[in-house]
């Protein structure tokens, strides 16, 4: 990866919206629209938006809500172009540190059954297979697999999310040839 690029994760702001939508309609087939995402920002005492900012461009989002210590993550893409450089991995490193700062103690999701690249992720990060839910995808009845982490307060969890970090920190910058 180019450190001259510098990706950077920050909040998702209002601008964002137009560049964030044309990920989301190239990435899912029954893609969000703006007001669900306008529904998130402005809730921002239990919810979290997050961008991976470049130059002109975004390389992803993530969005999450958290009720009754839960952190559920609600989106997650990264721009087809920009997969497998660790992108998808800071962006759910920073919105877990977000949801706990926000009081949230573990963090949940669905996934389609057939996403085996998400399932892959997810299990990457420590999350497990709860259950299935039976055709939970209204628009091709497919079922969710429910995820789950264990207590993401835990410092062996922290440090697993730090250790995460440090290593695509580390890759970043061997990319650009800097070590
Ligand atoms: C899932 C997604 C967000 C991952 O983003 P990413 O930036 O490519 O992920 P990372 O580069 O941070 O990958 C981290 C690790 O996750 C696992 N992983 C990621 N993509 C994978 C794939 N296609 N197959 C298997 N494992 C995968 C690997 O262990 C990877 O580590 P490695 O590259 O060192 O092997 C991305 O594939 C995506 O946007 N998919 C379409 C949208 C989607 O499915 N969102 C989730 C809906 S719940």
């Amino acid at each position: 990866m180019d450190l001259r690029e510098k990706p950077t994760v920050r909040n998702m702001r209002f601008w964002d919206l137009e560049k964030v939508l044309e990920i989301e309609r190239s990435t899912f087939p029954t893609p969000w629209d703006a007001e669900i995402f306008l529904k998130g920002l402005r809730n921002t005492q239990s919810a979290v938006y997050l961008v991976m900012a470049m130059p002109g461009r975004l390389g992803g989002y993530i969005g999450a809500d958290i009720a009754d210590q839960e952190g559920h993550i609600t989106n997650l893409a990264v721009s087809r172009d920009q997969r497998r450089k660790g992108f998808g991995s800071l962006l759910l490193i920073e919105c877990m540190e977000s949801c706990l700062e926000k009081g949230a103690r573990w963090m949940t999701l669905e996934v389609r059954e057939g996403n085996k690249p998400a399932l892959g992720f997810y299990t990457h990060f420590g999350f497990e297979v709860l259950g299935v839910k039976m055709g939970y995808y209204y628009d091709t009845g497919e079922n969710a697999v429910l995820m789950a982490t264990g207590d993401i307060r835990m410092p062996d969890y922290r440090k697993m999310l730090y250790d995460f970090k440090e290593s695509i920190g580390s890759r970043r910058r061997a990319e650009a040839g800097d070590l």
